[in-house]
């Protein structure tokens, strides 16, 4: 049976939130780290660390027959949430119904503001004071599912699309592993 406390976090990088996800861990236990770019610097991280670990490229295998092999791997690990943190594919519908409510992302903006790529240069290039980032339920429209916690950081004047990545991702850091602990008892 899928129990909610047992989280598999999804990644295609360097798994930074990933990491911050295992490190304040309280109320959830991360089951399973899985990757749809199996050379992902994340992942090999999470093995170093005793980790489970799946990876599995999605290069040239269709939306939802992927999906379906993700899914059956989550299923073994009686995966409950799964917690995507730079997982750069858009999941199918089907895989978003089959695990309908039970999907949460990290977006670095302030939803409803700048979904999608690119957030920190457009939130500049609006002339946006602050940014920040968003953790939300994913549902089929991109970046739009229901948000359970905000963190805000200012945006100073010279501010680099780089340098309000870094505010923002310290502050992702935060957030995510917070709203995480809570979501899973809810
Ligand atoms: C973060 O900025 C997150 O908000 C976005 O993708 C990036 C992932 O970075 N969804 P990391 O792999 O967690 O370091």
């Amino acid at each position: 049976m899928a129990e909610p406390k047992r989280v598999a976090v999804l990644i295609s990088g360097r798994g930074s939130n990933m990491r911050a996800l295992v490190a304040q861990a309280k109320a959830y236990e991360v089951v399973l780290v899985a990757s749809n770019k199996p050379d992902a610097a994340g992942l090999q991280w999470a093995r170093e660390h005793g980790l489970q670990t799946w990876g599995h490229d999605s290069k040239g295998i269709g939306r939802e027959d992927y999906d379906r092999i993700l899914s059956a791997a989550l299923e073994e690990h009686r995966v409950g949430t799964i917690a995507l943190a730079g997982f750069m594919r858009i999941l199918s519908p089907w895989f978003v119904q089959r695990w309908s409510g039970r999907i949460v992302n990290i977006h670095p903006s302030l939803l409803p503001k700048h979904r999608g790529l690119d957030t920190h240069a457009r939130a500049i290039a609006a002339g946006d004071e602050v940014g920040g980032c968003s953790v939300h339920i994913v549902t089929e429209e991109l970046d739009a599912g229901e948000v359970l916690g905000q963190a805000e950081v200012p945006i100073e004047l010279g501010d680099t699309a780089a340098i309000l990545e870094r505010r923002v991702l310290a502050a992702e850091h935060r957030l995510y592993p917070a709203v995480l602990n809570e979501f899973v008892l809810r």
